[in-house]
């Protein structure tokens, strides 16, 4: 412990019973010091013993209010940490509303979820969320109340034991870098109060923000354009990173940090087992920056993670940092103190789309080579499509501008529909040329080319639609991290047209009412939905018997002598190589595999179109394991 440290004040666990003091002192051991490295560097001297002591208080008071069962799930993980890495873990990401209604709709959907192999479920923002548009969510009124209309705080506790006991952990939006204007913080900064108005960033004139947005990007440059709002409450602007209603936290004060560390306390013990912390890059501002990825804010994630460690260390962190790779894995918090656990790899993810329009894998095997290791005891969140549009940003970032323009543009096009051969129906997003914000919105099925193929009732186009599908499910659960798919992708859910043109947002092209009907279908190998839900069952199947998938194992990107084929090797003791043809056409089986795939190989995912070692039919993936019959 260094001399700026105070140690940690026993005197704050008075109201946890004996038995939990011990273990909260002996996990206390090494977070607590971490925790104080980290916040000094941010805050200085206004961290002081005495805001330290209110610290300890609400880890006391917190840790006494926790829940027995989570108590005991504390215990368990903390014997068996790496849990989340293991080849089970099958990530599934809704919005309760649209998917079932309410919470308890969605409690009574488990089966469905049991079914298809989830154990890990993401709730897009539950908590109550400003009036009318409200980002989906994201502009959260009040972290520790359940939206009405989606049920009660009860409604979300009993979610999450329900869920917990079908061993599905549940993962809570934790929106960290804003508020909705209307919570109540806001409001009390509207009416004047000083203390509310320095949570967040407020200018009395545009001289700051002015000088701010030249070196700013804009998320929402066609929607909710500039990063400041006029409030005239305040006579003043309020920093706005995303849409207006959604006002920055200011965590440059250490209040902010001591309320928000209290809520994720709270969500926590409603039985949140991961929390996603939403938009973590923009917690630190500073002048000509681009006010992302600062180094507050990797101290700031390191001490919130050694704190919320110590009074439930089952509970993981996860970043949505949609950034490029270089700043991408150190949320995970390699060489230090960690950070995060969990990180959402959106290279491969827009990789993946890039290797499908263009037909060639160089690029993303490239980038994949360049990223650096990521430690251990951390994973990568795998996914194709979630609720927000695929950014081009994170594969372009390393390309000088008129290049990155014309891949942006390429991309763009082709995700639109709007390229001769393309087979996406899908939209551009934020289309500001030059911007690292631009991206392409639709469901997995319409931009793989069902949704095009079906209207043509072209059986061939169909079947190929089929196998872009499978070859992209392939990839995503032969990654090695936790693959987290997203709602209506498991039954080919296509885009909501009306619904992005209501809300005037093109993301809600892929947050359509779950169709229950079609979900009906899903045992009906005849149909697409059923021939959707065999393939990715099957293939669901094959992971969760497959060790080398376990997430401590880095995933080697191999060059191969094929230009459309992507080459994943997965070592360990069972070794498999992910081989993915993203041609249109077939690719010859690559002449150069290092052993012990030189020799006879099976294909674990066996589509019966041959030996393993056979051409690559277009857009075919195997998991290859070494024959050793
Ligand atoms: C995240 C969410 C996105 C939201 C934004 C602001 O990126 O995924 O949907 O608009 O944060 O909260």
């Amino acid at each position: 412990m260094d001399s700026r440290t105070v140690p940690f004040p026993d005197g704050a666990l008075a109201p946890v019973t004996a038995s939990r003091r011990a273990a909260l002192q002996r996990r206390a051991t090494g977070r607590w010091s971490v925790a104080q490295r980290a916040l000094a560097a941010v805050y200085g001297e206004r961290v002081d013993p005495a805001w330290w002591q209110k610290v300890a208080v609400l880890l006391g008071r917190r840790a006494a209010d926790r829940p027995d069962d989570l108590w005991v799930l504390d215990a368990e993980r903390e014997g068996a940490p790496d849990w989340f890495q293991q080849p089970d873990r099958i990530g599934y990401s809704l919005y309760v509303d649209r998917f079932a209604g309410d919470l308890r709709g969605v409690a009574d959907r488990v089966d469905y979820l049991d079914e298809l192999g989830v154990t890990y479920l993401h709730l897009l923002p539950v908590f109550r969320r400003q009036p009318g548009a409200s980002d989906g969510g994201f502009a959260v009124a009040d972290h520790a109340d359940v939206e009405p209309s989606l049920g009660s705080w009860a409604d979300l506790q009993s979610l999450a034991r329900r869920l917990r006991e079908r061993g599905i952990s549940l993962c809570l939006d934790f929106v960290v870098n804003h508020t909705a204007a209307a919570h109540r913080w806001a409001e009390a900064a509207r009416r004047g109060d000083a203390k509310y108005q320095s949570y967040y960033l407020v200018y009395p004139s545009r001289t700051v923000p002015d000088v701010h947005e030249q070196a700013l990007p804009q998320v929402f440059p066609i929607t909710a354009p500039g990063n400041f709002t006029y409030v005239p409450e305040l006579e003043g602007w309020v920093w706005t990173t995303f849409y207006p209603i959604q006002w920055d936290l200011n965590w440059a004060n250490p209040e902010v940090f001591e309320e928000m560390l209290g809520v994720a306390l709270q969500l926590a013990n409603a039985g949140a087992e991961i929390l996603r912390l939403d938009s973590a890059p923009f917690l630190w501002k500073r002048m000509g920056t681009t006010c992302k990825n600062q180094p507050e804010v990797h101290r700031i994630l390191e001490a919130l993670r050694a704190l919320v460690g110590i009074v439930a260390p089952s509970v993981l962190l996860k970043a949505e940092a949609i950034v490029s790779p270089p700043h991408l894995t150190s949320y995970l918090g390699l060489g230090g103190p960690r950070q995060c656990h969990l990180a959402y790899h959106n290279t491969l993810m827009a990789g993946l789309w890039m290797a499908l329009a263009t037909g060639s894998t160089a690029r993303l095997t490239s980038l994949l080579q360049e990223m650096p290791p990521i430690p251990k005891d951390t994973a990568w969140v795998t996914y194709l499509r979630c609720h927000d549009e695929i950014v081009w940003g994170a594969v372009t970032h390393d390309l000088d501008g008129a290049t990155a323009e014309s891949l942006c543009n390429r991309l763009s096009l082709f995700y639109a529909g709007n390229t001769s051969g393309s087979f996406s129906r899908g939209a551009a997003f934020q289309t500001a040329p030059n911007s690292p914000s631009r991206g392409s919105n639709g469901t997995l099925a319409s931009l793989a080319g069902l949704e095009a193929a079906l209207e043509s009732s072209d059986g061939e186009a169909v079947e190929t639609a089929l196998r872009r599908i499978r070859l992209m499910y392939g990839v995503l659960l032969g990654f090695g991290g936790i693959p987290m798919l997203y709602m209506g992708d498991e039954i080919g859910v296509m885009n909501d047209w009306d619904e992005a043109e209501v809300r005037e947002d093109g993301r809600w092209l892929q947050r359509s009412l779950f169709p229950w009907d079609r979900a009906g279908t899903r045992h009906d190998s005849r149909t697409v939905v059923g021939r959707l839900w065999r393939l990715l069952r099957a293939m669901i199947g094959r992971r969760v018997g497959t060790s080398s998938l376990h997430a401590s194992i880095p995933t080697v990107p191999l060059d191969v002598d094929v230009p459309g084929l992507l080459a994943l090797l997965r070592p360990g003791p069972e070794p498999v190589l992910v081989l993915a043809n993203f041609a249109a056409q077939p690719s010859p089986f690559p002449t150069a595999l290092p052993a012990p795939f030189d020799g006879p190989v099976d294909d674990l995912l066996d589509a019966g179109d041959g030996s393993s070692t056979a051409p690559m039919r277009a857009y075919a993936v195997r998991w290859l394991v070494p024959d050793d019959h």
